[in-house]
C-alpha cells in the first residue's frame, strides 16, 4: 500500500525518481507526475488504466510559469487566470514543443491549472518541473476527495500519497479553451458560474462528448459506480420496478416522507455547493453499501448545479 504523509519534501523525493504520487487539490486528489518526462507520463496512465488519447491537465505554481509552456497567452485568458488563480479552473492555450505530446494526446494545446493547495503549491514550488495530475482514481470511475479514496483503488500502484486532508471543492475544474482565440467552456466544474461569466460574459458551450476533438476525454461515461445507477424520473415507478431490492437514493436535501430506502442528503443546507462537496464521497458510500440499485434525485441547476447533475447524467450513461 502507499505511505499516507503531510510531507512534500518526501513527494518530491518519489516524482524526482520519476514514479507518480497523489496530490491534494482543491477539487480532487491527484495523480501527479513530472510533465515533461514521458516515462513519468506513462506510469500516471498505467497506474489509472487510462486510454492515451485522454490528455492530462499540467499543474504550474503561478501565471508566471504560464509562457514557459503555452505559445500564446490571449489577454481574456490572462484576466481569467488573474482572477481565478489559484483555483479550480483550467484554461487550454496552444502549446510549446517542451510539453510532451503524451501530456496533451497529441493536441497542439496544453491544459494549465494553478491548484489551490498550500501542500501542493510548495511542492510545485520546490519542483523543477510541472505536474501533470488526472484525477487519482482508476478511469471511468468516481474521483476521490480524501486520502482513504486514493488508497483504496490505487494504494498499491503508487509509493505515496500527500496527504492534505478533505477536498474543499469536492468537483473537478471548469475547463475553459483558448484553442481557437475566444473562451469556449469545455468542463463544467468547481468555478462558480456567476463568477465565469462576470469576466467573460455569455460564454459558448461544447460539452459534448466522446466524438468531439475540441473536448476529448470527456466520456458520456463517466463517474460510474459499480452499483447499477439511474436518476430519478417517476420514483414511485422505479422502486415499483425495484420492489424486494435494497435501493440508495441520492437526493438533494428534502426527506422524503416514506422511508421507502437508505437516503445519502447531498446537501442538509439545500445549497448546490454543499451538493458538490459531497457528491463523490456519497456516491462511493452507496456504491460500497451493498445495494442492488442507487437512484440520484437530479438538484438545482444554479451555482454548482449544473456541474453536479453533469456528473450525476454521465455516472447514470450506459
Ligand atoms: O480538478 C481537476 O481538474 C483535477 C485535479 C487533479 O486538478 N484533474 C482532473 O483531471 O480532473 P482529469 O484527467 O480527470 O481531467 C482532465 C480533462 C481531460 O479528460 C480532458 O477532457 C481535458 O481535461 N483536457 C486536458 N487537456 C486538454 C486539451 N489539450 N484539450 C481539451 N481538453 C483537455
Ligand atoms: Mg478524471
Amino acid at each position: 500500500m502507499a505511505e499516507i504523509g503531510r510531507d512534500p519534501r518526501v513527494a518530491k523525493g518519489y516524482l524526482d525518481a520519476g514514479l507518480p504520487v497523489a496530490i491534494p487539490t482543491e477539487t480532487v486528489y491527484g495523480l501527479g507526475a513530472n510533465a515533461l518526462d514521458e516515462q513519468a507520463l506513462l506510469r500516471i496512465f498505467e497506474a489509472k488504466q487510462r486510454p492515451f488519447f485522454d490528455p492530462l491537465i499540467v499543474h504550474i505554481h503561478g501565471i508566471s510559469e504560464v509562457s514557459t509552456y503555452a505559445a500564446e497567452f490571449p489577454d481574456q485568458a490572462r484576466q481569467l487566470a488573474m482572477a481565478c488563480w489559484p483555483g479550480p479552473l483550467t484554461i487550454i492555450l496552444p502549446k510549446r514543443s517542451i510539453v510532451p505530446d503524451l501530456a496533451t494526446a497529441g493536441h497542439p494545446t496544453v491544459a494549465l491549472r494553478v491548484p489551490d493547495h498550500p501542500l501542493t503549491l510548495e511542492l510545485l514550488r520546490s519542483l523543477d518541473y510541472p505536474l501533470a495530475a488526472p484525477s487519482a482514481n482508476p478511469f471511468g470511475y468516481i474521483s476521490p476527495t480524501l486520502p482513504a479514496h486514493v488508497q483504496e483503488q490505487l494504494g498499491y500502484r503508487i509509493p505515496y500519497i500527500l496527504d492534505g486532508g478533505p477536498c474543499r471543492v469536492g468537483l473537478e475544474s471548469t475547463i475553459v479553451s483558448f484553442a481557437g482565440g475566444s473562451p469556449m467552456l469545455l468542463r463544467l466544474g468547481g468555478m462558480d458560474p456567476v463568477k465565469l461569466k462576470s469576466i467573460l460574459g455569455e460564454l459558448p458551450e461544447k460539452l459534448h462528448t466522446h466524438s468531439d476533438p475540441d473536448a476529448p476525454g470527456q466520456m458520456d461515461r463517466h463517474y460510474a459506480p459499480g452499483t447499477g445507477f439511474m436518476i430519478e424520473d417517476n420514483l414511485e415507478d422505479q422502486l415499483g420496478a425495484l420492489s424486494g431490492k435494497r435501493v440508495a437514493l441520492i437526493r438533494f436535501s428534502a426527506h422524503s416522507m416514506k422511508k421507502v430506502a437508505v437516503e445519502f442528503l447531498l446537501s442538509p443546507a439545500g445549497n448546490t455547493a454543499e451538493a458538490a462537496l459531497n457528491l463523490f464521497r456519497m456516491l462511493r458510500e452507496a456504491d460500497a453499501g451493498g445495494f442492488d440499485a442507487i437512484i440520484a434525485e437530479l438538484v438545482p441547476d444554479e451555482g454548482l448545479g449544473r456541474a453536479v447533475n453533469d456528473r450525476l447524467r454521465r455516472a447514470a450513461h450506459r
